[in-house]
C-alpha cells in the first residue's frame, strides 16, 4: 500500500511555538517527591534536585511546564509551600487522598526549572481561594522588591522576582470531582475578576482560562462558550484538556486517537471564534492544551485502596511501543494546529503518566513515550507546513474511516532543514510514503529514525530501560524531486532532508 504527500514552504499552517513542548508537575504521587525532588538520593544536587532527573528533561527537550497543579492546585495554598522548611505545615491533599509535607514549593519549582531550562507555567487556586490569593501570589512572584509580599519573597532567598509570564487561571472547574467546582457562569466570573488584576499588574502576562476538562463531559463546548463571553477580553489562552485510554477500545481506535484530538482543537477554535464574533472583537484566543497524554485512566477509576501517605505511587502507567506510536500521532495533531495551538503540556513529566520514571533511591529511565516528543521537541522548528496525504484508510469503531498515515512537516528556514514526521497506523503491512519535495531543489535525506518494534507491547522498565528506542533507518533516499519513505506497521518516524 501507498500514500502520497507534498512538502512546499508556500504551504505553511503557522509557526512552531516552542511552548508546544510543554509537560507539567503536579503535586501528584510521586511526581515531585522521589521525582524530581528527592534530597537523600545519590544524583541530588544542593537543592535536593535529582541530577539524573534534570539530564533526562533536558534530553527530553521540553520547553515549558505547569506547576503545580492540576486537581492539587484547586485546594492549595501556596503559602504553605514558601519559607523556612521546618515551619511549613504539612496538610491533607484532598484531590489525591495524600499527605502533602509542603517541602518542595514555589521557590524550589523556580529553582528547578531554571535548572531544567524550561519556563514556569504556574495554575492558580481557583476553586477553593479567589483573586485576592491569586493576586497575592503574583506579587510575592513577580514584584521586585518594597512590598511585604515581594520582601517576603526576597527574605526567602529569591532576589529577584521570578517573572513568570504564563498562568493558568485554575483547574477544570467544570469537573464535579474538583475542589471548589464550579458551573461556567461562576467560573467565567471569578476567571474574569482574577485576569482584570493581573492585567492590571501587568498587561502582558499571559492567561489561560479553563476549558473543558474533556470532550466527553456534557457541558463541553457550551462551557467553553459560556467562560469566553465573561474573560474575552482578558485572556489570551483557553485550555485542552484530553486524556486517550487505550483500554476499552480496539486497538485501531486507540491507534487513532489523534483523530479524536484533531476533531476536539477544531471544536473549540470554532467555538472560541463563536465567542468573539458575537462580541464583535477582533481578537483571536489561542488554545492551550496544558494536560494531553495516553492514561490508562480506566485502571485507575477502579483502585480504591488510597490512603492518606505522603508521595503514594499513583496512576505510574508502563508505556508500550503502541502508546509511543499514539504520542507520536497526538504531537502531529498538535503541529497540524499551529496556527491556533500556542502551548501545550504533556501531562506529566516524571512517574505519573510520565515519559521519565524513576525507583527512589534508584535509576530514573525513558519510558517508550519519551521518544517521539524528545525528537519531536529537538527537530520541529521554523514553520508547518500544510501536507495534505492522500493514504489508504483503515476502518475503526469510534471513528469510522481514518487514514493510516499521519503526518507533518517542518521547515526551519535558519538550517534550512525539512523535517517531516509521518505515523503510520496500520497494523498488517508496511507503507510506501512519498512525498514531492521538488520545492526543496537538491534536499538530501540526512537522518531517518523510526520507533517501531515486531512486539507492539514492548516496555521500557528499570531493568531493561533501552528495550524500546528509536532506531536509525538506512537508505531513505530523495531522488529527482521525489522522497520515498518505507513506515513499518504501527511505527513513527523522523525524516530530516537539508
Ligand atoms: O494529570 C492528572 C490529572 O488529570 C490532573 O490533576 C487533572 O487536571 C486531570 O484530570
Amino acid at each position: 500500500t501507498s500514500a502520497h504527500l507534498t512538502l512546499d514552504p508556500a504551504f505553511r499552517t503557522g509557526t512552531v511555538d516552542r511552548r508546544l513542548f510543554g509537560s507539567f508537575v503536579e503535586h501528584m504521587g510521586r511526581s515531585v517527591y522521589t521525582g524530581v525532588y528527592e534530597p537523600d538520593h545519590p544524583s541530588a544536587d544542593e537543592d535536593g534536585l535529582r541530577t539524573d532527573v534534570l539530564d533526562l528533561v533536558r534530553e527530553l527537550g521540553v520547553t515549558v511546564v505547569r506547576y503545580p497543579g492540576g486537581n492539587f492546585v484547586s485546594n492549595y495554598r501556596w503559602e504553605d509551600g514558601v519559607g523556612p522548611r521546618e515551619s511549613r505545615p504539612s496538610r491533607l491533599d484532598l484531590a489525591w487522598r495524600s499527605v502533602e509535607s509542603n517541602a518542595f514549593g514555589l521557590n524550589e519549582f523556580m529553582t528547578w526549572a531554571r535548572k531544567a531550562g524550561v519556563e514556569p507555567m504556574l495554575a492558580l487556586n481557583l476553586g477553593t481561594r479567589g483573586p485576592a490569593e491569586a493576586v497575592d501570589l503574583l506579587e510575592y512572584t513577580n514584584y521586585p522588591s518594597g512590598t511585604t509580599l515581594s520582601d517576603l519573597r526576597r527574605s526567602h532567598g529569591a532576589e529577584q522576582p521570578h517573572d513568570v509570564r504564563m498562568w493558568c487561571l485554575g483547574n477544570e472547574l467544570d469537573g464535579p470531582w474538583q475542589m471548589g467546582h464550579k458551573n461556567a457562569h461562576e467560573y467565567g466570573r471569578v476567571a474574569a475578576e482574577t485576569a482584570r488584576a493581573f492585567k492590571r499588574f501587568d498587561p502582558g502576562l499571559e492567561l489561560v482560562a479553563c476549558g473543558s476538562s474533556n470532550a466527553y463531559i456534557d457541558t463541553f463546548a457550551s462551557w467553553e462558550a459560556t467562560v469566553l463571553e465573561h474573560t474575552y477580553e482578558f485572556v489570551d489562552y483557553i485550555s485542552l484538556h484530553a486524556y486517550y485510554d487505550p483500554v476499552g477500545c480496539d486497538v485501531d481506535s486507540f491507534l487513532a486517537s489523534a483523530a479524536e484530538m484533531d476533531q476536539m482543537i477544531s471544536a473549540i477554535t470554532a467555538t472560541a471564534d463563536h465567542v468573539g464574533a458575537k462580541l464583535r472583537n477582533k481578537k483571536k484566543i489561542k488554545l492551550s492544551f496544558d494536560e494531553w497524554n495516553v492514561w490508562y485512566q480506566s485502571r485507575f477509576a477502579g483502585e480504591t485502596s488510597l490512603d492518606w501517605r505522603p508521595a503514594p505511587e499513583l496512576i505510574e502507567d508502563v508505556y508500550d511501543v503502541t502508546d509511543a506510536v499514539v504520542v507520536g500521532s497526538l504531537l502531529v495533531t498538535l503541529l497540524r494546529h499551529a496556527d491556533r495551538v500556542g502551548a501545550a503540556c504533556q501531562a506529566q513529566l516524571a512517574n505519573v503518566i510520565a515519559p521519565v520514571m524513576t525507583r527512589p533511591q534508584g535509576p530514573a529511565w525513558r519510558q517508550t513515550i519519551f521518544h517521539p516528543f524528545a525528537q519531536t521537541a529537538r527537530h520541529a522548528r521554523g514553520t508547518v507546513l500544510r501536507v495534505e496525504p492522500t493514504s489508504p484508510v483503515v476502518e475503526t469503531d469510534r471513528y469510522g474511516e481514518v487514514p493510516t498515515l499521519w503526518a507533518t512537516a517542518t521547515h526551519d528556514e535558519e538550517s534550512g532543514d525539512v523535517v517531516l514526521f509521518a505515523v503510520h497506523r496500520g497494523r498488517e503491512e508496511a507503507l510506501t510514503l512519498t512525498a514531492g519535495v521538488q520545492a526543496f531543489p537538491g534536499a538530501r535525506v540526512v537522518e531517518h529514525i523510526v520507533l517501531h518494534d515486531e512486539d507492539t507491547t514492548a516496555v521500557n522498565t528499570a531493568e531493561q530501560p533501552e528495550r524500546v528506542r528509536p532506531r536509525p533507518v538506512d537508505g531513505t533516499k530523495a531522488e529527482d524531486g521525489l522522497l520515498t519513505v518505507e513506515l513499518p506497521p504501527v511505527s513513527w518516524s523522523m525524516i530530516r532532508l537539508t
